[in-house]
């Protein structure tokens, strides 16, 4: 079994598989050299030679457990037909999104209009150096694409007046998303992905009285649709308050922590495999305050289940050496 499956199936404690999230991206020179000439951000991540490479490039450098495959959770709003587009210092930025197009859209369409990134799973399933690792699909969350498609743009902070306004045009967009998340998570298995993450990114907005209905009820719904396909389904519900009420309710096979929480108190609190937590910031630090931090995570966890991860996604200043050390305290502790 990988180590991947051995700790989220099996729980067993005596090993902590590593991967990290935006482990393909801008820190990595061959990375940015590629995207140099792919202005494009949503071409590239639908050119399948070139984001199978992207996928396994920090796997060629770094004794990582998974490879996650180069994408964005803004490729499903593009294959519902929402205008999507990544300004540089800006982040995406979307269209207006037509509801009564999306609602008649056709599952062969949607497929069809994202086709190579199933195409780019498949290849790096099938390379070599996947062997005895994990191929990690991912979406996003419900909420976190329905914040996207109304915000059509980041929220960083707060979401735009009126959000909640229109109830009738929500719920309409949570049944869509609903459909077609299944269909891109069935088509990312069918092609390879063993794993699957679902990113909330944006669950810390919501106030607690909201959680259940944008949060709680349609993941639930995914996690055991991933389930009954007999993939193991990891959750990220960044910044949500209380990550013990999700874990009992939702009941992913394991939960992603951001670095806001006190892993302590998550020990206490959770008993299903937890991922991640490290401050991303701490890789820009020095190697002394890497060792510490990172070994923080790890004797707290060192009798539970636990996969190595940061508390979000790896910072394009980061230095790919403070990288690789990190690797190395995670495999030799
Ligand atoms: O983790 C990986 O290595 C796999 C690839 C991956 C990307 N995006 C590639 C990417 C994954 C898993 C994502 C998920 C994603 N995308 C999330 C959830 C996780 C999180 O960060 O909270 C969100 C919210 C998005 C939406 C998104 N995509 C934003 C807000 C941005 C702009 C911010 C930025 O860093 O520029 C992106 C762009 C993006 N997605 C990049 C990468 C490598 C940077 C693109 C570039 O090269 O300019």
């Amino acid at each position: 079994m990988t180590p991947l499956h051995e700790v989220i199936k099996n729980k067993n404690t005596k090993i902590n598989p590593i991967w990290i999230m935006r482990q393909a991206g801008r820190y990595l020179p061959e990375f940015r050299e590629i995207r140099k000439s792919n202005p494009n951000f949503i071409k590239l991540c639908l050119n399948n030679i070139l984001s199978s490479e992207i996928t396994l490039q920090p796997l060629k450098r770094f004794n990582l457990d998974a490879a996650i495959i180069f994408s964005d959770i803004l490729m499903l709003p593009y294959g519902l037909n929402q205008k999507v587009e990544f300004e540089k210092g800006f982040g995406p930025k979307l269209g207006k999104a037509n509801i009564e197009e999306m609602s008649k859209l056709d599952e062969v369409d949607f497929v069809e209009k994202i086709y190579p990134v199933y195409k780019a799973i498949k290849q790096v399933s099938a390379d070599n150096i996947i062997k005895n690792k994990n191929v990690i699909g991912f979406v996003g969350a419900p909420w976190t694409l329905l914040v996207y498609i109304i915000n059509q743009q980041s929220p960083k902070k707060k979401l735009k007046a009126n959000f909640f306004k229109n109830d009738f045009l929500i719920n309409r967009i949570l049944l869509i998303l609903e459909k077609f998340l299944k269909i891109h998570i069935r088509n990312q298995i069918d092609n390879g992905a063993n794993v699957i993450q679902i990113f909330d990114s944006w669950a810390g907005l919501l106030e607690e009285k909201d959680l259940p209905n944008y949060v709680y009820s349609p993941t639930l719904n995914l996690v055991n649709y991933v389930k009954s396909l007999n993939t193991p389904v990891i959750c990220f519900p960044r910044e949500i308050k209380n990550y013990k009420e999700f874990c009992d309710i939702v009941k992913p096979d394991a939960v992603s922590i951001d670095y806001n929480v006190d892993p302590k108190k998550i020990l206490n609190d959770v008993k299903i495999p937890i991922q991640g937590g490290l401050d991303p910031k701490i890789l820009l630090s020095d190697k002394d305050t890497l060792k510490k931090e990172a070994t923080k995570y790890l004797d707290i966890f060192k009798d539970h289940p636990y996969i190595f991860n940061l508390g979000h996604g790896v910072l394009p200043e980061t230095d790919p050496n403070m990288f690789e050390y990190l690797v190395n305290i995670v495999k030799s502790y």
